[in-house]
C-alpha cells in the first residue's frame, strides 16, 4: 500500500499535512532524493545518502538527523507499506516558518512517500525513446538535487508536447544532461558522458553504468560531446532511478545508428537486471 510520512508521522497519501508556512512550498527550498527498490531492496541506498547529505551541506541546511537515521527512516517506511517494488521519495526543505528569505531557527521538514513503481511501457524499452534538444536553463549547482525544477520541467513538457519522451539538455554548445536522466553515448565501441561538474546531476544510476562498464571491459570517457557528436553516435541512452538504462533511437527527428537499441546499450542493462536480482 502506498503510504506518507510528514514529519514524525505515517499517514495516508492523501491527508493534509503541509502548512502554508512551509519553505518547500514558499521557496522550494529543500534537497530531495528518489531511490528505487528492489525486491524490498533499496538499490544503492548508501549512495542515495551521502548525495542528500552533500546537497544539504552545498544549499547550508542543516538535517538534525544522522545518516543511520535516515536510512531507518526510509526502511521503516518501505516495512510500513509492505511493498516489494517501491518508489521511496524523500524531501527534507528548511522548515515551516513565516515567509522570509532568510534562514529560520526551526527544525527541518522531512516527508516521504513510498509508493509501488510501475514497469516502463515495454515498447519504450524494446524500441527506444524519442528526444528532442533544448537549451540548458538551469541555474549553475545543478550537482544539487534542489526541489527547484521548473526548466526540467518546462523542458520535459515541451518534449512531450513534440511526442517525445526525454529533452535533451544543451549548454555553451555542448550536452550536459536529460530534465531527469544523463545522457551516455556509444561511438566505436567506447562510450562517452559528460564529466561531472556542478553542470549535472552526479547520477546514481550513472556510477552503476560506470560500475558495469569496467565489468564488461567497455571503455568509458567522461568526456563532453557536441549535439552534433550525439546524432552521430551508433548508440545513446539515458541513466535514471525511474528509466534505468534506456536507448535513445531519435533526437530531434534523426535517427541514431540503425535507430534501434544497440549492443552495448542491451549489455549494460543485462549488467544493471544481474545486479539488482543480487
Ligand atoms: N531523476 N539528472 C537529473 C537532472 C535528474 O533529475 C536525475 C534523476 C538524474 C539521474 O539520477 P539518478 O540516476 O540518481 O536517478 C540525472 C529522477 C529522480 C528520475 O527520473 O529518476
Amino acid at each position: 500500500m502506498s503510504i506518507g510520512y510528514f514529519n514524525g508521522q505515517f499517514i495516508d497519501l492523501n491527508k493534509a499535512v503541509l502548512p502554508i508556512e512551509e519553505r518547500g512550498h514558499h521557496f522550494g527550498d529543500g534537497v530531495y532524493e528518489l531511490i528505487r527498490c528492489y525486491n524490498g531492496k533499496p538499490f544503492m541506498l548508501k549512495e542515495h545518502i551521502e548525495r542528500l547529505f552533500n546537497s544539504a551541506k552545498e544549499i547550508k541546511l542543516k538535517i538534525g538527523q544522522t545518516k543511520k537515521e535516515i536510512e531507518q527512516l526510509i526502511f521503516e517506511g518501505i516495512e510500513i507499506s509492505g511493498l516489494l517494488n517501491s518508489d521511496v521519495y524523500l524531501q527534507i526543505t528548511r522548515g515551516i516558518a513565516e515567509r522570509n528569505h532568510l534562514f529560520p531557527n526551526v527544525p527541518v521538514s522531512i516527508s516521504m512517500t513510498v509508493k509501488p513503481w510501475k514497469e516502463m511501457d515495454a515498447s519504450l524499452r524494446e524500441k527506444g525513446i524519442k528526444t528532442i534538444f533544448h537549451p540548458d536553463e538551469r541555474w549553475a549547482n545543478c550537482y544539487i538535487k534542489s526541489l527547484n525544477l521548473l526548466p526540467n520541467i518546462l523542458a520535459k513538457q515541451t518534449a512531450y508536447e513534440k511526442g517525445c519522451f526525454e529533452a535533451i539538455l544543451i549548454r555553451d554548445g555542448y550536452i550536459t544532461e536529460g530534465t531527469s536522466s544523463n545522457v551516455f553515448i556509444v561511438k566505436n565501441g567506447k562510450l562517452y558522458t559528460t564529466p561531472l561538474s556542478n553542470q549535472i546531476l552526479p547520477g546514481i544510476t550513472r556510477m552503476a553504468v560506470k560500475k558495469y562498464a569496467e565489468h564488461l571491459q567497455i571503455p568509458l570517457h567522461e568526456e563532453h560531446f557536441t549535439p552534433e557528436e550525439l546524432l552521430d553516435a551508433d548508440e545513446v541512452f539515458i541513466t535514471s532511478t525511474t528509466a534505468e538504462i534506456l536507448p535513445i533511437v531519435e533526437c530531434e527527428g534523426k535517427r541514431i545508428g540503425n535507430g534501434k537499441p544497440g549492443d552495448i546499450t542491451k549489455a549494460l542493462y543485462e549488467e544493471f537486471q544481474r545486479f539488482i536480482e543480487l
